[in-house]
């Protein structure tokens, strides 16, 4: 490897809800009893040290002391245009389809508001992202969820005839797609894209397309961009990226459009121009010019590898030593989404005890209840493998047990 994915990082004291949230309620871990660190695994975002070239272009930024209003540079739009080519193979993108957000979850809502009325129901799938719960509920939509379902592989599917059927029943015209999926892991494959687009088509849907985990692939597998798979997926996708997930930059805010049809484009840009919130900040800027370079694609792959061996051992983990609880392996991004039910039913417990016995003994995962896993934790796999270890020996010893 050529870059640190082993260094146990202290972020204690130094801007991290992951670490230093403990205990806020709202879905946060409980802090550990006295005799056990706390391992983070819930807020998404990793323990990893940040890739050099962007503390770098950073840096070099820091050394001109003067930060008034700006413009992007032409190399901000120039890095997303290769970055997506090499990784996604886009082909056709031009700076002008590319618009600053400052998260995907406001563009979201901005697409949102600008397609729908208050008391209009937009479709996504469950398990859902629950950021897209509660910001599609606080912008006043009504939520219709279809189930994705687990096909006799273990490996988590749309169900297409579920989604004509609310789609027409509900006359829904706007809908949240996530893909890769959180938190399920899914990585679609062209053919699942292709025809939840044809039926978004046949019920005169804009979409949109929630990329923001794209470039956390597994080995093998390929992020097929919603806007590739079809002229007309092309045309009504507003599709959202950053840097921020894949680079581990959320705390600089800085996230992307790309919207290639002139109409979707104006009334997004439009609604979301209206707060008057929705401005770069220029060590933003530098930092995504230092993260999509020739560094930042060889620290992906470096990392796609690594969480391809923590979710592999947590995998093998999960068979071997606690039997009850399954796991999809997930494809992409870095989150497990364990089904506890059997586990649960067998010994006479809640979801909600099994959380609070791993917190009791360090290991910071997340109820899945919020994210529709009736039994589920969400375990975030984005920190050394010996952090993984630690955190499941502990569940197998403390957690898991008869
Ligand atoms: C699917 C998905 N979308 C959006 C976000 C948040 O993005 P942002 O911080 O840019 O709003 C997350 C964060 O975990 C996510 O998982």
């Amino acid at each position: 490897m050529t870059y640190d994915f082993t260094t146990l990082m202290d972020r204690h004291g130094w801007d991290a809800v992951a670490v230093d949230g403990l205990g806020a309620g709202g879905g946060a871990p409980e802090p550990p009893r006295a005799g056990y660190d706390f391992i983070p695994m819930w807020v998404a975002d990793m323990n990893f040290p940040v890739l050099p070239s962007i503390t770098e272009a950073i840096g070099a930024r820091l050394q001109q002391p003067h930060f008034g209003y700006f413009d992007p540079r032409p190399e901000y739009f120039d890095r997303i245009i290769s970055w997506q080519h090499d990784r996604n193979k886009v082909e056709g993108l031009e700076p002008a389809h590319i618009g600053y957000e400052n998260g995907v979850l406001g563009g979201v809502v901005s697409t949102i508001e600008a397609f729908t009325a208050p008391g209009d129901t937009v479709l996504v799938h469950s398990p859902t992202y629950i950021g897209f719960t509660k910001s599609i509920e606080n912008a006043g939509r009504h939520i219709e969820l279809s189930p994705l379902k687990q096909d006799e592989n273990g490996v988590w599917r749309m169900d297409f005839d579920d989604m004509e059927k609310r789609l027409s029943e509900r006359r829904i015209h706007a809908a949240v797609f996530c893909s890769p999926h959180n938190p399920c892991g899914r990585v679609w494959e062209r053919w699942e894209i292709e025809r939840a687009m044809q039926l978004y088509k046949q019920y005169d849907c804009v979409v949109v397309s929630d990329e923001i985990w794209s470039d956390i692939i597994l080995p093998g597998q390929q992020h097929i961009p919603t806007q590739s798979v079809s002229e007309d997926a092309r045309e009504r996708t507003v599709a959202f990226y950053a840097p921020s997930k894949t680079f581990n930059l959320a705390g600089l805010v800085g996230s992307y459009h790309i919207i290639y049809n002139d109409y979707l484009r104006d009334r997004v840009t439009a609604q979301s121009s209206k707060c008057h919130y929705n401005e770069m900040n220029v060590l933003s800027m530098h930092a995504l010019i230092g993260a999509y370079g020739t560094e930042g694609r060889i620290w992906v792959d470096e990392l796609c590898q690594v969480i391809e061996g923590n979710i592999d051992w947590a995998c093998r983990f999960i068979e071997a030593h606690v039997p009850g609880v399954t796991v999809a392996r997930p494809q992409g991004t870095y989150m497990l989404f364990l089904d506890c039910t059997q586990w649960c039913d067998e010994h006479g417990c809640d979801v909600s005890e099994v959380l609070h016995r791993g917190w009791e003994v360090g290991v910071g995962w997340q109820d899945g209840r919020p994210f529709h896993g009736p039994c589920h934790i969400r375990m975030n796999l984005a920190l050394p493998l010996s952090s993984v270890q630690e955190a499941f020996q502990r569940l197998e010893s403390h957690v898991f047990v008869d």
